[in-house]
């Protein structure tokens, strides 16, 4: 049995992605704790991990603006690395609310840097999202296109971004990955923790399941007239549970002096950047291959109907996911089928996410 190795925080860890993260960490034998305010996720989905990996979790109720809460986190604990999802991150909510959206996800950073340089943890993995390619002029995307935000959400991590760039410069002793998800979807295969969207659901996926499941009528699809295959918008839809291995693998790269790709010439690591990488599987899919997906895996029929397109929306985006291979060693491997597949377990087995836990 490997050893175990040190404490990670996880801010953000009762929400979609960290819920997911925290099995892949248990997996890797790392030990965690999670610091979450609640804000936007349930404790019963920390319940639910700890049935899946079968032990306990560390869980710290707090916001990470909250200073004196998270050093009391730092004075306690032998923190190592943060691995850092706590945020807020719906698009047109931002638009109408930008001051908390800075206030949350810009001040809450730097609020967590401040302690962490305090106490003198020095590794953060950061979670970026694709959004800050703007509207990139080709595809697939790599790491090193243009960037730029069409909202504030996006600003804000285009900003966070930019002040853990400046970080990484001012002290060569800090070690940051910044991972730009793409689309994650998807669930853990065993059906009991999964994305739980307040209200009616933005994202597209969450949106079909609910349809799929009898919750919504009719599924909106945001223009038919993209310059795409089938004139409904690209996307990179990413498994979540691949997703969260490549947390795992930010993280073993802390400990390493060289890129952990195990086959070609062991790549050094960026001296002036962040290593910072695509989190993508490398394939888009449009909205109705999606559909069709979904109505497989479910055996459920999806009524939907073209209607004009969202505000903000761009017809293409998938990565370029060579530089994780290269630098991480960590692909996604998951297919669309799975994603839909286990979407829909987790979507009929809990029609009201972890509400009214049966
Ligand atoms: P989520 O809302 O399910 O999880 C975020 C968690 O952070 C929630 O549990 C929430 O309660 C917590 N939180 C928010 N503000 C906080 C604060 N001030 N203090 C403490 N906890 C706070 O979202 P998710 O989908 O799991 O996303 C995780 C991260 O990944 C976010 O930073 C998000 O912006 C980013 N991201 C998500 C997507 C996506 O499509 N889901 C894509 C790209 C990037
Ligand atoms: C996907 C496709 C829609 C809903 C957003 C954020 C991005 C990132 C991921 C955090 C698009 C279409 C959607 C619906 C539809 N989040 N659609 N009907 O817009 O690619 O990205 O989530 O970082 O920042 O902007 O994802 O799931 O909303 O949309 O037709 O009811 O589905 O037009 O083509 P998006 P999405």
């Amino acid at each position: 049995m490997n050893a175990v190795k040190p404490m990670v925080l996880v801010t953000g860890g009762a929400g979609y992605i960290g819920s997911h993260t925290l099995i892949a960490l248990a997996e890797a034998n790392y030990d965690f704790i999670v610091y979450d305010n609640l804000c936007n996720s349930s404790k019963e989905s920390l319940n639910r991990v700890e049935k899946i990996i079968g032990k306990s979790i560390k869980f710290q109720e707090g916001d990470i603006r909250d200073a004196d809460c998270l050093e009391r986190l730092f004075t306690t604990y032998n923190i190592d690395s943060v691995i850092h999802f706590a945020g807020l991150k719906a698009v047109g909510e931002s638009v109408e609310k930008p001051i908390e959206y800075f206030d949350n996800n810009v001040n809450g950073t730097l609020v967590l840097l401040s302690v962490m340089k305090k106490y003198n943890c020095k590794q953060i993995v950061f979670s970026s999202s694709a959004t800050v390619y703007g509207d990139p002029a080709t595809t697939p995307i790599k790491e090193d296109f243009p960037l730029s935000a069409t909202n504030p959400y996006g600003r804000s991590k285009l900003f966070i971004e930019e002040i853990l760039r400046d970080v990484f410069v001012s002290d060569n002793e800090f070690k940051i990955v910044l991972l730009r998800y793409f689309n994650p979807v998807g669930s853990h295969s065993s059906g009991t923790i999964g994305e739980d969207p307040n209200g009616i659901p933005n994202n597209l996926m969450p949106f079909i399941a609910q349809t799929a499941v009898g919750k919504r009528e009719c599924l909106s699809v945001f223009g038919g007239d993209y310059d795409t295959k089938d004139g409904t918008g690209v996307r990179d839809y990413i498994h979540v549970v691949d997703l969260a291995l490549g947390h795992v693998k930010a993280l073993d790269y802390f400990t390493s002096e060289t890129s952990i790709s195990p086959d070609e010439t062991r790549v050094p690591f960026p001296k002036t950047n962040p290593l910072t990488v695509n989190l993508g599987t490398g394939n888009g899919y449009s909205v109705l291959d999606m559909l069709k997906a979904f109505e497989r895996a479910s055996e459920k029929k999806v009524a939907y109907k073209i209607v004009p397109r969202r505000a903000g929306d761009i017809a293409k985006c998938f990565a370029d996911p060579s530089y994780a291979k290269k630098m991480l060693d960590w692909e996604a491997k998951k297919s669309i089928d799975e994603m839909c597949e286990d979407s829909w377990r987790w979507q009929e087995n809990n029609p009201d996410g972890y509400q009214n836990p049966t």
